[in-house]
């Protein structure tokens, strides 16, 4: 599929990182075909983080992604390309964990802890769909 959904979480935005992390993605030669700022609710939030429900974190996650606005962006990639654009963005986004993100990814550079960890990236197509019809529907 070309296209996925990205978020440049609370932390991203109250760093100033927001630049950074666009100017990342479109060098690599992704384009943006969607983007808003956007305080995210927590019925929201709920519904995007589901499958963690229940989780030891899930309420720390969901205290974060919504204490202050969040950069939301469908990410388009060639149509034509090998990989699909989740995976594309998921490589330059790092593991999890930024303490053990790797050097030259989005959290190996910026990030130190699990919780603020800059960026969400969608984990296959079928969650970008998922996600793209919750935060922009229609779209
Ligand atoms: P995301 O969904 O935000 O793109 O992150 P991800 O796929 O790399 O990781 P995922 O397993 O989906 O976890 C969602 C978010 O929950 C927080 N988390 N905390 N304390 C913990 O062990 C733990 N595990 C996950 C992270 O902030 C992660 O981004
Ligand atoms: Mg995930």
């Amino acid at each position: 599929m070309p296209r996925t959904f990205v978020i440049c979480k609370p932390d991203a935005v109250e760093r100033g990182l927001v630049g950074e992390i666009i100017t990342r993605l479109e060098r690599k030669g992704l384009t943006l075909s969607k983007a808003e700022l956007r305080h995210i609710e927590r019925s929201t939030a709920e519904a995007h983080y589901a499958e963690h429900q229940g989780k030891p974190f899930f309420e720390d996650l969901i205290a974060f992604i919504t204490r202050s606005p969040a950069m939301l962006m469908v990410v388009d990639g060639p149509s034509d390309a090998g990989d699909d654009t989740f995976a594309i963005v998921r490589n330059l986004m790092g593991a999890t964990n930024p303490a053990t993100a790797a050097p030259g990814t989005i959290r190996g550079d910026f990030g130190l802890v699990v919780t603020e960890n800059l960026v969400h990236g969608s984990d296959s197509d079928a969650s970008a769909e998922r996600e793209i019809a919750l935060f922009f529907p229609g779209l």
